[in-house]
């Protein structure tokens, strides 16, 4: 299978000179077809692509701002393509920030992105200490590495499909009251004939969040299928994301951000992801601003649920509504068109 690799073009040519070798380590042998222009942006339906932006000292990319552009503007641009991506950086800052723009627009264009899509070199490569300790290597072969190994996965993934998919609902509010509820009391009985529904209510006092316990504690309780803190997420969320073949988070945005108990759940999923990857699950959201940021909380859950915690990302992985008032959500136009989308997404991602 052959690889697109799409490299936007630096601003200064020496920004790109360690992401080039590194590029060149991770390539090697492979079959490669090089965009570097936002104008060669065409014909991209069903392939596999490897974004790799150089960003330099201050984050900005000219041609990389161009590219993210026409991803925006054109909402089939990259139908049936799986991508992974390597953010380069002069500095310690904006790497992973451009990284979840890049993601949500390429997401956007009907791309899906393998799980932890991102390596993410920072000026320092701080970053890479763990992998280079574990590795036995330098900070600089352990990004090489990590390169290395996302062309490797991203070219042999594949995401099941199943006859009848677990999907796992996870929300944080009221039944009664609740903009996103309404949305997704809409999306469920349009896959309840397919798919085996679960919800969970993570609500107050129900989920304390991550205490941070040292990694080998973290480990301990993981191995054992639980956590420090044991109770619902214990013995009713980590069984559930397990069987779970894709997520569904009701993300109403709170303060531009997922609310507290829906990050609890994040963190907390670390001790699950201590002992298994989730590659194979997908995670879809149905987010709702009262004003605006509805993006903001897309790209958080990019970053922790994809980035980080491994699962998948189908193509158009949200649902972004603005609404504001109780009962809003059902009354904007075209919604009934949108929550179609969106459920029929979730069937043509998982059903066989
Ligand atoms: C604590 C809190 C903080 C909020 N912060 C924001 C915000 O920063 N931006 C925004 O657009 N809406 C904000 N909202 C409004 C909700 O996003 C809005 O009510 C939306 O309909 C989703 O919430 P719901 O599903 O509970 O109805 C906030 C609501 C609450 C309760």
């Amino acid at each position: 299978m052959s690889l697109i690799l799409i490299h936007p073009a630096p601003d200064a040519l020496w920004a790109d000179a360690r992401l080039e070798g590194v590029l060149r380590h991770a390539l090697a042998g492979r079959e490669v077809r090089t965009l570097r222009r936002a104008e060669e942006l065409d014909s991209l339906r069903n392939q596999t692509l490897l974004f790799a932006v150089p960003l330099g000292e201050l984050g900005i990319n000219l041609e990389y701002i161009r590219m993210l552009a026409r991803l925006r503007r054109e909402p089939s641009l990259l139908e049936g393509c799986t991508a992974g991506l390597i953010v380069d950086g002069a500095g310690e800052l904006y790497t992973k920030s451009a990284a979840t723009e890049l993601a949500l627009a390429v997401n956007a264009a009907r791309c899906a992105l393998i799980g932890r899509p991102l390596v993410e070199g920072t000026g320092s490569l701080a970053n890479f200490a763990v992998q280079a300790h574990n590795l036995g290597t330098d900070l600089a072969g352990a990004y090489r590495a990590a390169a290395r190994e996302l062309a490797d996965r991203l070219e042999g993934e594949t995401f099941p499909r199943r006859e009848r998919p677990n999907l796992l609902a996870l929300h944080a509010s009221s039944h009664h009251t609740s903009n996103t509820m309404a949305l997704w009391g809409q999306v469920r009985p349009q896959l309840e004939d397919r798919f085996s529904i679960r919800e969970i209510g993570l609500r107050n006092g129900t989920l304390s969040d991550c205490s941070g316990c040292p990694y080998t504690m973290c480990l301990h309780f993981g191995e054992r299928g639980g956590c420090f803190y044991g109770g619902v997420m214990s013995e009713e969320v980590y069984p559930a994301v397990r069987e779970a073949d894709a997520l569904l988070l009701l993300c109403p945005n709170y303060n531009d951000a997922l609310s507290a108990n829906l990050t609890a759940f994040i963190n907390r999923l670390t001790a699950l992801f201590r002992q298994t990857r989730f590659y194979d699950k997908a995670v879809f959201a149905i987010v709702v601003s009262g004003y605006s940021g509805g993006d903001i909380l897309a790209r958080q859950v990019i970053s922790a649920m994809n980035m980080n915690k491994s699962f998948y990302l189908p193509p158009r992985f949200a649902l972004m509504e603005t609404a504001n008032r109780p009962g809003e959500a059902l009354a904007l136009p075209g919604i009934q068109g949108r929550l179609a989308d969106f459920a029929r997404n979730i069937r043509d991602t998982l059903l066989l």
